[in-house]
């Protein structure tokens, strides 16, 4: 089974990732965490180049095709084989970023990114999305905290764009039945019931053959 954990920045997302997996352990299921941009070699150099201060003057097809490359090399070389080995698949980030952050956040637009991660992929999608949603005001909030140095290329957005990021992640929600929305206001543990809950109902499932 293949999941992925989405959401704008500062959602929570990486903690109930941590938690997830911390469950899968104690639960003794085989899994594997994969982070995007990252999860290979080449992923992580790629990582480094998509969000270090110094590329301010990378045009959003450039930032697109980067964030496809390190997903290709992902999907291929370690992807395909955990999921063939019958292992659960945790993303941080999957091809749904691409369609929020460039497709509506830098304004690429949806269909052309849509069609590009399914050159990168070859068709492999998470059978579920966990979408942990929280008001743009939130990542403004949670962004003052940190010093502008620490902050990533990405992170130096604007109210605006991050506006964009979030709707689109929404209608991905409505128009999609893998997409399970969590409420990022709600406490670190109710969350994390929630997303037990949806896994479990769907993975039993997935064990008694329906
Ligand atoms: P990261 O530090 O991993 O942030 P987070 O903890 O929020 O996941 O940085 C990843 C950044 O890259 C984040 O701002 C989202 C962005 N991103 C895209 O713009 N497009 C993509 O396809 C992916 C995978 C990430």
């Amino acid at each position: 089974m293949f999941i992925s954990f989405e959401g704008i920045d500062k959602c929570g997302k990486s903690t109930q990732v941590d938690l997830f997996t911390k469950y899968l352990e104690t639960n003794g299921i085989d899994y594997i965490k994969v982070r995007e941009p990252g999860g290979t070699e080449l992923g992580e150099r790629i990582r480094h180049i998509l969000l270090h201060q110094e590329h301010q003057e990378m045009c959003a097809r450039s930032e697109l095709l980067l964030f496809l490359a390190s997903r290709a090399q992902l999907v291929e070389s370690v992807i395909k084989k955990a999921l063939s080995e019958g292992k659960v698949v945790v993303a941080d980030r999957f091809a749904h970023s691409s369609v929020a952050y460039q497709g509506c956040g830098r304004g690429l637009g949806v269909e052309t990114v849509e069609m590009l991660n399914n050159f990168a992929t070859g068709m492999i999608y998470p059978e579920i999305v966990f979408l942990i949603d929280i008001p743009v005001e939130f990542v403004l909030d949670r962004l003052k905290n940190s010093g502008e140095s620490d902050k990533d290329r990405i992170e130096k957005e604007e109210i605006e764009f991050w506006g964009k990021v979030r709707r689109c992640y929404l209608k991905m929600a409505k128009e999609h039945e893998e997409f399970i929305l969590i409420d990022g206001t709600k406490s670190i543990e109710e969350m994390q019931e929630k997303i037990i809950e949806e896994f479990e109902k769907r993975y039993g499932g997935d064990n008694s053959g329906h």
